[in-house]
This record gives structure tokens, C-alpha cells and sequence, in this order.
């Protein structure tokens, strides 16, 4: 009886982007899921200032009494000492430094597998206004909207309000405003500025947050059934809290779709994948506005815990959240 060895998968967590905690609980779920009998996790930490480290045992992945997990410390590596010994890497990283293409092309230049897009379609996604241009492309809706750098002489005039002001590289909802009339526009572009020196300002699209998980199935770009985002209580829209913090975000079925809608959203997606030229996996985000199909955007690399929305449609479509792990290591390897 022959044992073959285990795949030793680097589990890369935490990060630069304002997205750090959230990375770190997608990587607990995913250390706490994946499949020990054929896979050796490694737990790789990447603190707020960018340092690698690997993380103490008692390294917190989770939100304990509201306290959001952080890789503060540990044993101090360079990045090429870090994956050494490794076959394959998770990088479960949200926004700039990670989901963006600089860590794919750190990876493609060591020559390391990884799991998830490439640097092209990584970066052209973390890039709202990039991505919706490509999206225009292909045919599909986006939002009127614009680009700026600066909070100062900004001419919104011929956008219809309500507008929303968000970091062209944020995530999270972190820095994104709604923004009901103009006396209050300079300093939503001043906030979205903490994050980003690109700024979108874009009509507010009214109606439903409709997502699909695209997975790619021996190399076919598959779209998961839909998920819809329904925000209770106090939430102008999906905002951090209403996404993480407080319980007030209900994923549900929208059973009432009537069916071509649902197949064109479906179809979309998987456009929208193809059109930047993904791998591996994306959430797709859309509005439904009077029966009008919008995208919002595409994330490569989407929450990923095992409540998240990508793990959750495909458990829906009968691929477990362990399986699905497993495929997506299996497919960047
Ligand atoms: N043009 C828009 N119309 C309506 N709602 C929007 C628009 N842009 C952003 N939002 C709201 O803000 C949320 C976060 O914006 P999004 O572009 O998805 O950025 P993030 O990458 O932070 O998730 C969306 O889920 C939605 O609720
Ligand atoms: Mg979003």
C-alpha cells in the first residue's frame, strides 16, 4: 500500500487592504474546512504593514465579541522564505495587495501555483473603472458614473442623484457613500480618498443586489443559482456593517425571478468572467432595476468563509464547502 504524500497548501491571510480582517476570517474557514487527508494547511500571515510572518498557534481567525481578528505578529519571514517547501498557495487576500494581481505576479515569478485569477484579470477587477469598461464592452449595463482624483471642482451635474461615491479599489464597502444631494459630495469624495487617489461617482442604481458564484468545472466557466442581498433594518445600503458587523444581511433564493431574467443574470456572469479573462472562481454583483440587469462588479477573490456567499451558492448547487476547496486547489495545481 503505497501513502501519498500530502499537498501542502500556503493559506495567505490578512494583507495590506483595508479587507485584512476580512481575509483573516475567510482563512479560518477554510483552515477549519479543507481537507486533511489530502492536504497539509500552512497558515501565512501578511500583516497590515506587509510584513510575512507565520502566525502563533493561538493566532485568532474570527469575530470574537465584536473584535475583529488582525495578524499583528509572529515568526518573521521574508516571502520567498515563507512558501518554501510549498506546492501550492491560497492567497485568500481581499483588495489592493492581494486580490489585485501584485501577489499573482509575485507568485508567477517564483513560479509557484496559485490559486484564483491571473495578474491581468486580477487587476483589471480590483479596478472598478477598468472593469466597467470591459463590461460596457461586452454588452453589459453598468452604471452611469464618473472618475475623479480630487474632492475640488468636481462637476456631477449631469448625474442623476442619488449618487454613490466609492474607491475605485476599495472592498467591503469600506469608504463608499450614498449621497443624496450636492452639499454633501465634496466630503464623500474626500472619504472614499482615505482609500484610494481614484474615486467613482455614480448614479444610484435603485432596485435589488442579485449575486452569482462562477466557478470554473474542467475548464468550463459555471454559474452557480443567484443569490439575493436583502438588508433589514437600518441600512441606506450593503454597507460594512450591514455586510459583517450586525446581523442585518439576509442572503435568500429569489424565487420570484421570472426565469429568463434569471438565465440572463446567470449569463452575465459568466460574460463578465470571461470578459476579463478569469480563472478559477469570481462573485458576480448585480443590480436588477426595473428589469434592467446591471452589473456592479466582478470580485476574484470573494468572501470566503463558510457563511459567505460564493461557498454558500455552492453548497446550494451540491459542491460542500471542503469540495469546493479541494477543487479549486486541484485546478491551480
Ligand atoms: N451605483 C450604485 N447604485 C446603487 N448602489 C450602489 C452603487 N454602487 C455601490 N452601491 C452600494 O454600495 C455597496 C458597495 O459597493 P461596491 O461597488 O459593491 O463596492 P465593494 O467592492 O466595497 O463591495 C453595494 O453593494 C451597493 O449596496
Ligand atoms: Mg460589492
Amino acid at each position: 500500500m503505497s501513502v501519498s504524500k500530502k499537498i501542502r497548501v500556503g493559506i495567505v491571510a490578512g494583507g495590506q487592504s483595508s479587507e485584512h480582517e476580512i481575509s483573516c476570517i475567510s482563512a479560518g474557514g477554510v483552515l477549519a474546512a479543507i481537507d486533511r487527508e489530502r492536504y497539509e494547511p500552512v497558515l501565512i500571515g501578511i500583516t497590515k504593514s506587509g510584513q510575512w510572518v507565520i502566525p502563533p498557534d493561538n493566532q485568532k481567525l474570527a469575530i470574537e465579541n465584536g473584535v475583529l481578528p488582525e495578524i499583528v505578529g509572529g515568526l518573521e519571514k521574508h516571502a520567498e522564505e515563507a512558501i518554501e517547501g510549498l506546492d501550492v498557495l491560497f492567497p485568500i487576500l481581499h483588495g489592493p495587495y492581494g486580490e489585485d494581481g501584485t501577489f499573482q505576479g509575485l507568485c508567477e515569478m517564483l513560479g509557484i501555483s496559485y490559486v484564483g485569477s491571473g495578474v491581468l484579470a486580477s487587476a483589471v477587477a480590483m479596478d472598478k473603472s477598468f472593469a466597467k469598461s470591459i463590461f460596457s464592452s461586452v454588452g453589459l449595463s453598468v452604471a452611469a458614473g464618473i472618475v475623479v482624483n480630487s474632492a475640488k471642482g468636481v462637476d456631477a451635474s449631469h448625474l442623476k442623484y442619488p449618487l454613490f461615491v466609492k474607491p475605485a479599489r476599495g472592498g467591503s464597502s469600506r469608504g463608499t457613500t450614498k449621497v443624496k444631494d450636492p452639499s454633501s459630495l465634496q466630503s464623500a469624495i474626500e472619504e472614499a480618498l482615505e482609500y484610494d487617489s481614484k474615486v467613482l461617482i455614480e448614479s444610484a442604481v435603485l432596485g435589488r443586489e442579485i449575486e452569482c458564484a462562477v466557478l470554473d468545472i474542467d475548464g468550463v466557466a459555471t454559474a452557480s443559482p443567484l443569490a439575493e442581498i436583502v438588508i433589514v433594518g437600518n441600512h441606506e445600503f450593503y454597507d460594512f456593517e450591514a455586510k459583517y458587523l450586525d446581523g442585518s444581511t439576509q442572503v435568500v433564493h429569489p424565487d420570484d425571478l421570472p426565469a429568463q431574467t434569471y438565465k440572463a443574470i446567470q449569463d452575465s456572469a459568466v460574460a463578465a468572467f470571461e470578459a476579463l479573462g478569469c480563472k478559477s472562481l469570481a462573485r458576480v454583483d448585480f443590480f436588477l432595476s426595473d428589469g434592467e440587469i446591471v452589473i456592479n462588479e466582478l470580485n476574484t477573490m470573494p468572501g470566503f468563509t463558510s457563511t459567505s456567499v460564493f461557498p454558500k451558492l455552492w453548497q446550494q448547487a451540491g459542491v460542500s464547502y471542503t469540495e469546493l476547496i479541494s477543487r479549486l486547489i486541484s485546478s491551480a495545481l
